[in-house]
């Protein structure tokens, strides 16, 4: 089924700088554009729409209402570092929706979330988002509306940045693995995506496992001895995996599409790297003798689930030691000072009802009086942080910002998981160093866009604040569409 278009976007023009016509949402609208004005711009039209699929096979029941953008399953798009996409989105699902770039340090107002960076995009409506790609990476993007039902029935696309052609590391073979399971009863068609056993617990998981869209998992070629890079990424509104592989030469060379000094499996617990939804991994597996394989596992499953199979070939190259080969780290990402950073602590609990703590808006905000879309939320609240719960109550009000941070200043998040359940944490708009584990003591370090956060952990992370509203929320969907998700307000 996987007909994974690449759309290509080579090749450089001088670029005309549109202007997003998205009218400014409360206080802190003052979008930060992290690219030049001049910087080369690649239009594209972007839709998302309902096909039907024959996702479980040819000789099985075509599924009815698959959501994809384009029409295409995790439709792919690839552009150079610092080109900006101008994105002409059309909504063409009989549901609202708005696009998120995640992990993409985008301007604020393109960032896709209602109410707080743009109106709900109606049914036929539409709206242009300014996405410039500062820093290269392995990102995606998908709605930030029903995140659950929309995502749950397949609206995931990737998008590929590469770095200048002389920074760029070559590999022999690059393969995507988009994790992510499809929630179909017999019939073939879809069940219900949000439950309240789910949403209340671990989240609801897919009926049918599956890698790149298809129930078996793929069997890719390399020439013996070669150097294959895996792009890993659960897509899966739910499915935390424990990601490795059977071989010894293998290193994890980027996380959440940020490189980072390689380290091998051995360097991490138990040899794997523990990835919730949202989570990226780009990983450097050395091919074996030819006839040979490497065989890449979720761990976490109790039976090992096989990923992928890569199949060593003939017309190989002579052995040579293994050296995991070292992405250029991306300068352009703003670090923050931790000699100077402010600390915040939040926790992450069950909801105990609409009991926000948090200091209200100044009545003249717009967003004071904001409320969020019916559509876009789950129907019942389980979750909070520092006991705000997104979207709590009946009247659906925006809650309050968990805080009102300054632009430019560093921050240290201290988050403390005090639930039975692990959370991905995700924060929009940044791009953040993992700082401390309260459990993992032999963590190397990296940066990210999405932590795990396991049942009584402390994880601590650290960022410089941009301009701007941007949520912070549990990417297992249901969590977040049940109440686990806040925002900060930077000004
Ligand atoms: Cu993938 Cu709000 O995020
Ligand atoms: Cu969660």
């Amino acid at each position: 089924m996987i007909t994974r278009r690449a759309v290509l976007l080579a090749g450089a023009s001088a670029g005309v700088l549109a202007l997003s016509p998205s009218a400014s949402l409360g206080r802190a609208s003052r979008s930060v554009d992290t690219l030049p004005a001049d910087a080369p711009v690649r239009r594209l039209s972007l839709s998302a729409r309902e096909v039907d699929l024959p996702i479980l096979g040819a000789d099985k029941a075509v599924t009815k209402r698959f959501c994809a953008y384009d029409g295409m399953p995790f439709m792919t798009l690839r552009a150079p570092q610092g080109t900006r996409l101008m994105v002409d989105f059309k909504n063409d699902l009989p549901d609202p929706t708005t696009v998120h770039w995640h992990g993409i340090r985008v301007p604020n107002d393109s960032d896709g979330v209602a109410p707080i960076t743009q109106k709900i995009i109606p049914p036929g409506g539409s709206f242009a988002y300014n996405v410039p790609l500062p820093d290269p990476g392995f990102y995606f993007f998908h709605p930030h509306c029903d995140e659950t039902g929309q995502v749950g029935r397949g609206l995931v696309g990737l998008l590929l940045v590469d770095e200048p052609p002389e920074r760029q590391v070559p590999f022999d073979l690059e393969h995507i693995i988009a994790v992510k399971d499809w929630r179909l009863g017999e019939d073939g068609q879809w069940l219900e995506m949000f439950t309240t056993e789910g949403a209340s617990t671990a989240g609801t998981f897919g009926t049918v496992r599956a890698v790149n869209g298809l129930p078996t998992p793929p069997r890719r070629s390399a020439p013996a001895n070669s150097d294959v890079r895996l792009r890993v990424i659960v897509a899966d509104s739910t499915r935390v995996i424990d990601f490795g592989c059977d071989t010894d030469e293998a290193a994890v060379i980027a996380v959440d599409g940020q490189a980072i000094t390689p380290f091998t499996f051995d360097k991490v617990p138990h040899g794997i790297w523990r990835m919730g939804p949202a989570m990226r991994l780009d990983v450097h597996v050395r091919m074996p003798e030819a006839g040979k394989e490497v065989k890449v596992y979720d761990y976490r499953s109790a039976e090992p689930y096989l990923l992928t199979t890569l199949v060593a070939t003939e017309s190989g190259k002579a052995r040579t030691d293994f050296v995991p080969k070292a992405l250029p780290i991306a300068t352009e990402v703003p670090m923050p000072d931790l000699d100077h950073a402010e600390r915040l602590d939040f926790l992450v609990q069950t909801a105990a009802g609409a009991t926000a703590i948090a200091a209200p808006l100044p009545a003249d905000d717009p967003l004071s009086k904001a409320l969020i879309d019916s559509m876009c939320v789950g129907s019942a609240t389980f979750w909070a942080i520092n006991r705000n719960s997104w979207g709590a109550g009946p009247d659906l009000r925006l809650p309050p910002p968990l805080s009102t941070l300054k632009d430019g200043q560093s921050y240290i998040l201290s988050i403390t998981n005090a639930t039975k359940q692990p959370h991905p944490m995700h924060l929009h708009g940044h791009v953040f160093r993992v700082l401390s584990s309260s459990k993992k003591k032999t963590m190397p370090p990296y940066v990210a866009d999405t932590v795990m956060t396991e049942p009584n952990e402390t994880v601590e992370i650290a960022f410089k604040a941009t301009s701007g509203n941007w949520v912070f929320h549990c990417h297992i969907l249901e969590h977040m569409d049940s109440g686990l998700m806040g925002w900060f307000m930077v000004v």
